[in-house]
């Protein structure tokens, strides 16, 4: 199958030709996001492969369609990004990686948490500074606080599991509790508990209609007075605007964040000659105590190597049956 591979990069490359090795795909890859403006370039493609931040909208579908292009590969496992009741209308069919390394995601989640608490970020560029003070660097002891969890699937269980092995008490909050993370000792309680006792916030739900701004200005004011707030999971489950009030007022401790509600025209690329045009973005980076990575947390070899293999193994099922081996339909937005 001819596979045009949007927002590639050489990291993309090297896996999925190595995926590919013993496999028939014509793999092509391209630099460009995949929008209304690119998609001439998956001419003579079977499949394209999108990854976050490429428009899957229902423009983008009906001009890939009329391409005859019949399966979009997703090489992430939010689908947020994907208009799925035109791709079912049009006859597209939509693959995901469901899982490839919650592991990769939940431990870069605890990466940020420890950053922000022990001021790593801070105390790294004063010693580079021949400055050892210690003042400004205080932190506090994990063992004992209170780490609430929303979201209590794949990334979410791994990430309460590091967080009962610092001994924390883990909380969290899901609309469908899982037996293995009340088997390892995790209690759900409701959302407004789950804000009102947490001293740190991490967030690993989806990007849905009922998740989208679900940590707004009414929720931060719920949260324990100067907690930390840590999300990994997509940008517009908060509400950036409300968080950068929250940071000003003293309310919201800290920030780690690895996703912003604006960040297709930031992240994944290197900007750093370019003033940043995003002023809320802008403002985010003026905060001592505010880490932000550029959606790097599932950016390991195990993660990448996964996401190669099950983005083919859908290309070689749907060659087989018509259908992607994990493929998302439009009933799994109910
Ligand atoms: P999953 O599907 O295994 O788990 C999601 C959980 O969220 C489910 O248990 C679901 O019931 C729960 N949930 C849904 N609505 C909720 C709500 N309103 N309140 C609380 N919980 C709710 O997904 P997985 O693999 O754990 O991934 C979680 C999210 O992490 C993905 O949807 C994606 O957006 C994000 N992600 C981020 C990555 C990164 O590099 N930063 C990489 C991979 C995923």
């Amino acid at each position: 199958m001819r596979i045009a591979v949007y927002s590639t990069r050489a990291y993309d490359r090297r896996f999925l030709e190595e995926a590919n090795s013993h496999r028939r795909h014509e793999l092509v890859f391209l630099e460009a996001r995949l929008d209304a403006s690119t998609v001439a370039a998956a001419a003579g493609a079977q499949a394209v492969c999108a990854f976050v931040n490429d428009q899957v909208d229902a423009d983008v579908l009906s001009r890939l369609q009329a391409l005859g292009v019949r399966l979009v590969l997703l090489r992430s496992a939010g689908f947020n990004h994907v208009d799925l009741e035109a791709a079912a209308r049009l006859g597209v069919a939509i693959g995901r990686v469901p899982e490839y390394s919650p592991y990769a995601v939940a431990e870069h989640t605890a990466a940020l948490l420890l950053t922000l608490n022990r001021q790593i970020h801070r105390a790294w560029a004063r010693v580079r500074e021949g400055n050892f003070a210690l003042e400004g660097l205080l932190g506090f002891d994990l063992h004992g606080r209170t780490v609430g969890v929303l979201g209590t699937g794949k990334i979410g269980r791994c990430f309460a599991r590091i967080m009962l092995g610092f001994g924390c008490r883990v909380l969290a909050c899901d609309p469908q509790p899982h037996a293995e993370a009340l088997a390892m000792g995790v209690q759900y309680v409701a959302l407004p508990e789950l804000l009102a006792e947490s001293d740190v916030l991490s967030l690993h739900c989806p990007l849905t209609p009922q998740t989208r701004h679900l940590i707004d200005a009414a929720a931060l004011a719920q949260m324990k007075r100067g907690a930390m707030l840590v999300n990994t999971s997509r940008g517009a489950v908060i509400d950036t605007r409300a968080v950068i009030a929250a940071l000003k007022s003293g309310q919201l401790g800290s920030l780690g964040l690895d996703v912003y509600e604006e960040e297709g025209d930031l992240f994944f690329r290197d900007l750093s000659a370019m003033a940043i045009a995003d002023d809320v973005f802008a403002r985010l980076l003026t905060f001592p105590n505010v880490v932000i990575t550029g959606h790097q947390a599932f950016f390991t070899s195990d993660a990448l190597c996964a996401i190669a293999q099950t983005t083919l193994a859908n290309a070689d099922h749907f060659a087989s049956t018509g259908q992607p081996l994990h493929a998302v339909s439009v009933e799994r937005l109910a």
